[in-house]
């Protein structure tokens, strides 16, 4: 038994790319259903800390703001798409004002703007150091005023097609356990990344690569995969805190890293741009520091603000500030201690610049999606760009509606499995523990598909994973029901984890040189002929890799 709703546009994911597209959509008078996993509000995109980067004070400028995110992610980003990101960006920053976000002004009452790594120029917009937060709320507080339908803690597993395109998605009620097909002439994914497949993460456990498993599944292409970017600056101590993001914001306001011998070590590696140069040398530069034996107690580095001016720390990064006094570490005595921590998916679905994908009626915002960032991705680019492609996203969508006058019809049969697959998992008496295989999951890709790999590593990581693939195929749930079932749920997302992990390392595979994010050991130059993008594509139960050339 399942209830079928009928709509325009279904939008899975309610972080803030699928938030701003269910705005727009319900300006320009779609009928739409919101749907995600968390209750409203609550999505990923709350933890972001530092900003969003927008050209919207001097001396940033648009073109400035191209370059530097086409050098950050070292030329293998989508150029039209950074175009239109950037160009777009600005007056993104007003529609949040309108949504009533206070963003950090001067007494003047000027915006406030700050530099993060590898900006040429101030990009960063920001409300303190909790900048997500905010934006969440204001987007929250506009779709309510629009009254647009959503129906939150509520899990989609299928997207269906038919030869002809997207029909629509089906999932069950986190709460209840209903099961619902939403029929929808266009779904836009904004799932968000696969932080949760990393033992070490700065992600929500919501972010477990569902979007990226759907449409390989559908036949949708992923582009730069194996693009995983690591944040430099995340707790490592106590352990209930490790990975927690540290915001850039402290980088960017004169943090120092030092090691364990005092040495303000960036100097060595990055002469110039220090603390800010590039997440991608920065997190490397970490790396081996702890490696060498430079480290600090519990594994990481330094980052030391103890110097800055009094009343700054209160200021400029409060939060910061809060998370390491609740461990006992007041930091305007103490140097943070930090470590990299897997933070963001740089690729994902291969989209148009109205984020279109190869899948007729299947759209894609957010960070579900690639080709902005490239290879690395600048801090503050990423809740950024969902602004610009949620609002883009709906131009596509009103056009594909208008084009499919009636529903697609999707076989009873085919939602018929779907279910069948849910309702299995609970009625199997002996299986596998979903848990220990996610456990296993996270240390193979934190160890083997980490910040360093190595072809050695990424085989052994393919065996292993493709072992826990198959173990993950008869998995067993305790309790035999949909009705607030967390294993359940856990137990659906391990599969999705482990397709994504699947498609990161074959892409890292294929990618024998070093670039951005993905550094390999055995071949640590970048190459002029690797100016390219990996694709990864699924079919018949395989997935497949090629290359393709950049879109500039
Ligand atoms: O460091 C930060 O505040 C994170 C920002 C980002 O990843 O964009």
């Amino acid at each position: 038994m399942y209830k079928t709703i009928s709509c325009d546009v279904a939008i899975i994911g309610a972080g803030g790319a699928g938030l701003r597209a269910a705005i727009e959509a319900a300006k320009e008078g779609l009928d739409v259903q919101l749907i995600c996993k968390e209750v409203l509000g609550c999505a990923h995109t709350g933890m972001a800390m530092g900003g969003l980067n927008a050209a919207i004070k001097l001396p940033a400028t648009t073109a400035g703001h191209f370059k530097d995110t086409i050098d950050g992610g070292w030329h293998i980003n989508n150029y039209p798409m950074v175009k239109a990101f950037t160009e777009g960006m600005p007056a993104r920053i007003m529609d949040l004002e309108s949504y009533g976000l206070i963003f950090d002004r001067l007494p003047n009452g000027e915006l406030y703007t700050w530099r993060g790594g590898k900006q040429s120029e101030p990009l960063n917009v920001c409300v303190g150091d909790y900048t997500g937060r905010e934006m969440m709320q204001g987007l929250v507080d506009e779709l309510r005023k629009l009254s647009v339908p959503y129906n939150d803690e509520f899990f989609i597993t299928k997207i269906l097609k038919t030869t002809d395109g997207v029909a629509g998605a089906f999932g069950f009620d986190l709460a209840t356990g209903e099961y619902v097909f939403f029929r929808a002439k266009v779904v836009i994914l904004a799932s968000g990344g696969a932080g949760r497949m990393y033992e070490v993460t700065t992600n929500a456990a919501s972010n477990s690569g569902d979007g990226y498993a759907m449409a390989l599944e559908l036949g949708a292409e992923l582009i730069d995969m194996e693009m995983t970017q690591f944040h430099p600056t995340g707790m490592v101590f106590p352990s209930s805190a490790r990975g927690v993001l540290v915001t850039e914001k402290v980088r960017g306001h004169g943090g120092q890293l030092k090691n364990s011998k005092g040495e303000r070590f960036m100097e060595r590696y990055q002469p110039k741009l220090l603390e800010l140069a590039g997440r991608d040398e920065v997190t490397r530069a970490i790396y081996q520091e702890v490696e060498e034996g430079r480290g600090s107690e519990h594994g990481g580095v330094y980052l030391d603000v103890t110097h800055w001016p009094k009343g700054e720390i209160e200021e400029k990064i409060p939060d910061v500030l809060e998370q390491y006094m609740v461990t006992g570490v007041d930091i305007h005595k103490t140097p943070m201690e930090i470590y990299p921590s897997m933070h963001h998916m740089c690729g994902g679905l291969r989209i148009t610049v109205d984020a279109e994908t190869n899948v007729p009626g299947l759209l894609a915002v957010g960070e579900v999606v690639g080709g902005v960032h490239g290879a690395n991705r600048l801090g503050g680019n990423s809740i950024a760009e969902g602004q610009v492609f949620g609002k883009r996203s709906i131009t596509a969508a009103k056009k594909q509606v208008k084009k499919r006058v009636t529903h697609l019809d999707i076989p009873g049969k085919l939602i018929q499995e779907e279910i069948a697959r849910i309702d299995g998992l609970a009625k199997r008496k002996k299986g596998n523990d979903t848990y220990e295989l996610e456990h296993q999951l996270k240390s193979v890709m934190w160890n083997k598909v980490g910040i360093v790999r190595s072809e050695k590593g990424l085989k052994e990581a393919q065996t292993e994973v493709r072992k826990l693939a198959e173990l993950a195929k008869n998995l067993r749930v305790k309790v035999p029901s949909r009705e607030r079932n967390k294993e359940l749920q856990d137990t659906l997302e391990l599969h999705n984890m482990i397709l994504t992990a699947l498609a990161t390392i074959e892409a890292a595979l294929l990618r024998t040189e070093s670039r951005g994010a993905h550094y390999r050991s055995d071949f640590p130059e970048r190459k002029e002929e690797w100016c390219k993008n990996v694709v990864v594509t699924y079919k018949n139960g395989q997935l497949k890799t090629h290359t393709s050339e950049v879109i500039r």
